[in-house]
């Protein structure tokens, strides 16, 4: 969920011009980064890894957390640089910035950086090619404003090869946008009102990702579970009813989903854990904090009983589900006691996995105007104090799954030679001897030991059908 950053999305290296993009943050990037390199794909444009052939450079940025915007900043004028020297040898730069701090600084990016071409928001990157036209007829272009199309109906769908280059997972988006104004949190300002995609669009997607031989779909939303939308029958759907039709589709083994809010984990969901062996069993489930006057302040909009409540009915349904969460520690006002809480509710809860941070004040949001910052140096501290527990979680909850057999999803070579690596159904990586079977192949395993970041095993019976070979080419992101 958090801070990584991707370099290229793409392989195939033929055509006259050659576009670089630079992914920042969550997966819901990765997938706009994705589609906007499909987009311009149409329009003549190869993917590249190498910046210095790239005659299109595009940041797609995130604004979640402390000083995204300055890191921006700064790769640009280390961008400008490249764009000066292949002037030098008359070859043209275009530079465009999308994503969240695109939508949230606008026309200031092209004041603070003006060798920037274009900057584009992530409700309207389905106009890039056009914009990008534009920019290089010399205009400078800001794109900023939400639009009316669909953005989605709009776009091109990739070729299969494409696809099949990307790998045997995929993400597809079927949400955008929030609605929940948590207090500390940017995303409705810069991914604006919550959107679902109709299950249609969704279906043809997933339909697609399928025949290219994709076999685990991880469904993406800012709050993916508050996705509702007309169903085949006519009714109103929530995710749970969207799970079970996606398990229809030949071809689909796995589906997962993130990131939920408490507030929307519906009974249909929640059957869904229970009843559909394609659904893997992991839920990133943030709750922030333990303390209620801090989830008040928050306005997550639950207490922290109702969330360990609703952690009860989940398990209860589905025994060998995995937590995941988020914690953000120092929010306004947050005392010792206040902290203490969330560390007892970690306790409580007993998280596979978790994504931690101290709270950095966005411009704009309610939390950045309350009283009572929380020093830094406390932060801090109370940030080391709370890793230190989630680590420890972590650790006894790998170490607990040595031993177990498990279904394993090959997805791609290791980082030794003779590896390949897939994810446990809790979402780990596991990594095995390349005998075990191909790229795209689900085997059983035996898992034998748990490594601080993986876990390592051994096929065990037969190998599973026969996946997509192709796959093994390409960049992986
Ligand atoms: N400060 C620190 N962490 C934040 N997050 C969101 N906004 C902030 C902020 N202002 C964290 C939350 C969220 C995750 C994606 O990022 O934990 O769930
Ligand atoms: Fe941000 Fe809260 Fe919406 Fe999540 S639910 S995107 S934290 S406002």
């Amino acid at each position: 969920m958090s801070g990584k950053e991707t370099p290229g999305t793409g392989t195939v290296d033929t055509a006259t011009k050659k576009v670089f993009v630079k992914t920042y943050g969550c997966q819901m990037n990765v997938y706009d980064s994705q589609r906007m390199t499909d987009a311009l794909a149409a329009d003549g444009y190869c993917a590249t890894d190498v910046i210095e052939d790239a005659d299109l450079v595009l940041l797609n940025t995130c604004h979640i957390r402390e000083k995204a915007a300055e890191k921006v900043y700064s790769e640009l004028g280390r961008i400008r640089q490249l764009k000066e020297e292949r002037a030098k040898d008359g070859r043209e730069t275009l530079i465009g910035v999308s994503g969240c701090v695109a939508q949230a600084e606008g026309r200031e990016i092209l004041r603070r950086a003006p060798a920037v071409d274009l900057v584009i928001g992530p409700q309207t990157y389905h106009r890039l090619p056009a914009v990008v036209k534009r920019a290089r007829g010399g205009e400078k272009i800001v794109e900023t404003e939400y639009a009316i199309e669909d953005k989605f109906a709009h776009l091109p769908h990739p070729e299969g090869r494409i696809v099949r280059s990307r790998g045997v997972t995929a993400f597809l988006t079927v949400q955008e946008g929030c609605d929940k104004f948590c207090t500390f949190c940017v995303v409705p300002y810069t991914r604006g009102a919550e959107v679902s995609r109709p299950v249609s669009q969704i279906v043809a997607e997933a339909e697609r990702l399928a025949a290219s031989g994709v076999r685990e779909v991880t469904l993406l939303g800012q709050n993916v579970n508050a996705w509702h939308g007309e169903g085949a029958d006519g009714r109103e759907w929530g995710l749970g009813e969207l799970l079970f039709r996606l398990a229809e589709i030949p071809g689909i083994d796995r589906l997962r989903y993130t990131t939920s809010h408490p507030r929307d984990m519906d009974d249909a969901l929640i059957a869904a854990h229970r009843d559909l062996d394609k659904l893997m069993p992991y839920l990133h489930l943030p709750v922030q904090a333990g303390s209620d006057r801090i989830l008040k302040a928050m306005n997550r909009r639950h207490t922290a009983k109702e969330y360990l409540r609703l952690i009860e009915r989940i398990r209860a349904a589905r025994p060998d589900i995995a937590m995941s969460g988020d914690f953000i520690v120092g929010f306004p006002g947050e005392t010792e006691e206040d902290f203490a809480e969330t560390m007892r509710l970690v306790r409580a809860v007993g998280y596979a996995q978790a994504f931690s941070f101290k709270y950095s004040p966005r411009p704009g949001t309610p939390g950045a105007d309350m009283a009572d910052h929380v020093p830094e140096a406390v932060k801090g501290e109370r940030l080391q104090r709370l890793q230190a527990l989630l680590t420890e979680q972590q650790r006894d909850f790998a170490r607990s799954l040595v031993g177990t057999e498990i279904d394993l999803l090959l997805e791609k070579p290791g980082r030794e030679a003779g590896q390949l690596v897939g994810r446990s159904p809790w979402l780990q990586p596991v990594i095995v001897d390349d005998a075990a079977g191909r790229i795209g192949d689900i085997v059983k395993v035996r898992i034998t030991r748990a490594g601080p970041n993986s876990l390592f095993a051994d096929p065990v019976g037969e190998i599973g059908a026969p996946g997509c070979a192709e796959a093994t080419k390409g960049v992986y992101v």
